[in-house]
């Protein structure tokens, strides 16, 4: 029989999987390649967004993130020693700049829970694409400790931040982020972030049909013309323990007819190739877009892969290098940085590994039909971040 302290230990390795070996020339003297912003992988996809998971904490327990079952006091998160340290950080983001990456996304879990995380922040922000411009440098964050930190992180070099926030509705709030964390709270962080001049602000609300689409409205509302853009996620299957389920998900294209009944938008071309959202704005009464009430955005994976212009990469907290938000495993890099790799050979390997990159989940998850997730051991996204 098992033993009753034991069953809720969820086995490491199945949340967090042993990392792929390097491919064979990457590790080749007579097969170098150079960084050059040309890098392409095998559908002819350029490198250009890094996102770096600096924790795999959270203080929020979301359920289609961090399910409180799994991610519960006995969940063993990662020893100190595994993660990457700042330096290690910036001298991998150094050679991935030298490859084409113009944009760095800090997530986690939450960001702002990794110490002196300003630090990192300044390193980052000193770094020069080839051509010499700095990087697009932004975070992702639940919002709960940006009231005490915004003005450190503009100071520290940060320009623009990504807020999470799922409903203004404080119970639906509470319920959502499951640790009874209010809305207020993330309010306020939103307008200390605002006055610190971290913007543009985007804010991101996941929608699960059925727990909070009747917060869509009063969201468009509050934040139609405040010069934030809010953009709606469809609920994904990411992951391997949020128990996705296809009539949980509340298609990009009927959030748009929601808002559309009461606040006419038009579509808005694109800013950047790859890029994750569709854009809409908010119309005059000549129906066309006015830019004083701002935008809005749709992220839907689910319903309208993005996989064909995919320009991201992620590394991991403990430095394993993620070619897609759902693949079951990355490529070691923090063995080459702790060991005698000089930058050319960190090139080098990050060149491999890209150029061999086939990576297009969503598309092949649309292809087989809408009801499962093709049946991988998906990586969890608080591990690898949004
Ligand atoms: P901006 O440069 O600020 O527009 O950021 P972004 O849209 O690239 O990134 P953000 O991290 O805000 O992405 C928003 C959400 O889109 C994430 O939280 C994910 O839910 C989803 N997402 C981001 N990247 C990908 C991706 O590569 N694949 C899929 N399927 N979903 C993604
Ligand atoms: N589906 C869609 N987005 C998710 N996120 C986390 N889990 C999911 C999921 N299952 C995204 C949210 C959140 C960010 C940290 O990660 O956008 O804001
Ligand atoms: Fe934490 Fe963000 Fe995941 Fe919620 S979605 S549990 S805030 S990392
Ligand atoms: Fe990129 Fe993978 Fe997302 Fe497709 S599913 S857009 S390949 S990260």
């Amino acid at each position: 029989m098992s033993d009753p302290h034991t069953h809720r230990v969820i086995p490491l390795q199945d949340l967090r999987p042993s990392a792929l070996a390097l491919p064979e020339t990457a590790l080749r003297s007579d097969l170098r390649i150079t960084a050059s912003a040309l890098l392409a992988d095998q559908r002819g996809r350029n490198l250009r967004d890094l996102r770096i998971s600096v924790t795999d904490k959270c203080n929020f327990r979301c359920n289609y993130c961090m399910p409180k079952e799994i991610f519960d006091k006995d969940y063993v998160y990662l020893p100190h020693s595994a993660l990457l340290s700042f330096e290690e950080i910036t001298l991998l983001t150094r050679q991935f700049v030298a490859h084409g990456v113009q944009k760095i996304r800090l997530t986690g879990g939450e960001p702002l829970l990794r110490k002196n995380l300003e630090r990192l922040i300044e390193q980052l922000a000193a770094l020069r694409t080839p051509e010499g411009q700095p990087l697009d440098l932004t975070l992702t964050t639940n919002g709960s400790l940006l009231a005490r930190k915004a003005q450190a992180l503009k100071a520290a070099g940060l320009q623009r931040i990504t807020v999470s926030l799922d409903a203004l509705d404080d119970a639906v709030f509470r319920s959502m982020n499951d640790v009874d964390f209010p809305v207020a709270d993330v309010l306020e962080g939103i307008e200390a972030a605002r006055a610190a001049g971290l913007g543009p602000i985007k804010i991101n609300m996941v929608v699960k049909r059925g727990t909070n689409e009747h917060q869509i409205l009063p969201m468009a509302k509050y934040f139609k013309g405040s010069g934030m853009v809010l953009r709606f996620i469809e609920y994904m299957d990411v992951g391997a323990t949020n128990g996705w389920r296809m009539d949980e998900v509340l298609p990009s294209a009927d959030v748009i007819r929601l808002i559309q009944s009461e606040l006419p938008l038009v579509p808005l071309e694109p800013t950047q190739p790859g890029e994750t959202a569709q854009r809409w704005g908010y119309a005059d009464a000549h129906g066309c877009h006015d830019p004083s009430l701002g935008e809005i955005g749709v992220i839907s994976s689910v319903t309208q892969a993005f996989c064909s212009d995919c320009n991201r990469a992620r590394l991991s907290t403990e430095g394993q290098l993620y070619l897609c938000l759902f693949a079951e495993k990355g490529y070691d890099l923090r063995s080459l940085v702790r060991g005698e790799a000089t930058d050319a050979d960190l090139a080098n390997a990050i060149g491999h590994i890209w150029q061999g990159r086939s990576d297009n989940y969503s598309e092949l998850r649309q292809a087989m039909g809408p009801d499962t997730g093709l049946p991988v051991k998906r990586v969890e996204m608080s591990y690898i971040g949004g």
